[in-house]
């Protein structure tokens, strides 16, 4: 694979965080405002980015979409990088809700091909509890990663800040757990709820104002 293509994955242990639509946001806004040629690989059995996708296919038949999606089972994901890796710039891997580590072998090897890793959290205690056991796997990818002689820097960022919850309890723990936190978070707010593989969220004024300095920092942090 050409080594200048970068695969990136936000996830989480826990699932209902964000990760999925944060991916989607991110990706089309590479794809947008970078000109990046951008992939997302969907690797939860429910599909909720590839069915995003096929939907608003259908309801833009003359439209191009800004990023490619596929699905793959996990097991399928290695051959599929090494084929086709190198037609992209940035590769994201969408993680189905992982239940146990054991058990979700096949999960932890999906992020041990990723060079960065961004952990949306909300500031609930079971959130927190599971980011806090997901640090283990994070630990378990940078040791490999360093091992290998390659690249791996992981954050984490709050979702959903304006939910009544303990949000800076969860920061201050995370901190302490080892995981960076980004200094911009996400709101819950309805823009965010329905993204689109067609459209940036930074092509509203809105999504811009809501979604601009996270983006950017998230460049900065992943070199992108
Ligand atoms: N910042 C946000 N604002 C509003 N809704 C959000 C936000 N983040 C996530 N959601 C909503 O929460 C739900 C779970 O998000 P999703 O990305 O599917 O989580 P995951 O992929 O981690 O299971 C979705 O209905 C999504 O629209
Ligand atoms: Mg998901």
């Amino acid at each position: 694979m050409a080594s200048d293509t970068k695969i990136l994955s936000i996830s989480n242990s826990k699932g209902g965080v964000g990760k999925s639509v944060v991916t989607m946001m991110v990706a089309t806004a590479l794809a947008e405002k970078k000109g990046k040629k951008v992939l997302i690989i969907d690797c939860d059995s429910q599909a909720s980015v590839y069915e995003m996708y096929e939907q608003e296919k259908d309801m833009y038949p003359d439209k191009t979409p800004l990023v490619e999606v596929e699905a793959l089972s996990p097991r399928r994901v290695a051959t599929f990088l090494k084929r086709f890796g190198d037609d992209y710039d940035i590769i994201f891997i969408d993680i189905p809700r992982m239940t146990d580590k054991k058990a979700d072998n096949p999960t932890v090897m999906l992020l041990y091909n990723c060079s960065g890793i961004l952990v949306p959290v909300i500031g609930s205690e079971v959130d927190v509890l599971a980011t806090q056991e997901f640090m283990a796997v994070i630990e378990e990818c940078r040791s490999f990663k360093a091992d290998m002689k390659e690249e791996f820097t992981a954050h984490g960022f709050i979702n959903r800040r304006n939910l009544r919850k303990s949000n800076d309890l969860a920061e201050d723990l995370l901190h302490k757990a080892g995981l960076k936190m980004f200094k911009n978070s996400l709101s819950d707010l309805k823009i965010f709820t329905t993204p689109s593989i067609f459209k940036s969220p930074l092509s509203s004024a809105e999504g811009e104002r809501r979604f601009g300095e996270f983006f950017r920092e998230f460049c900065r942090k992943f070199k992108v």
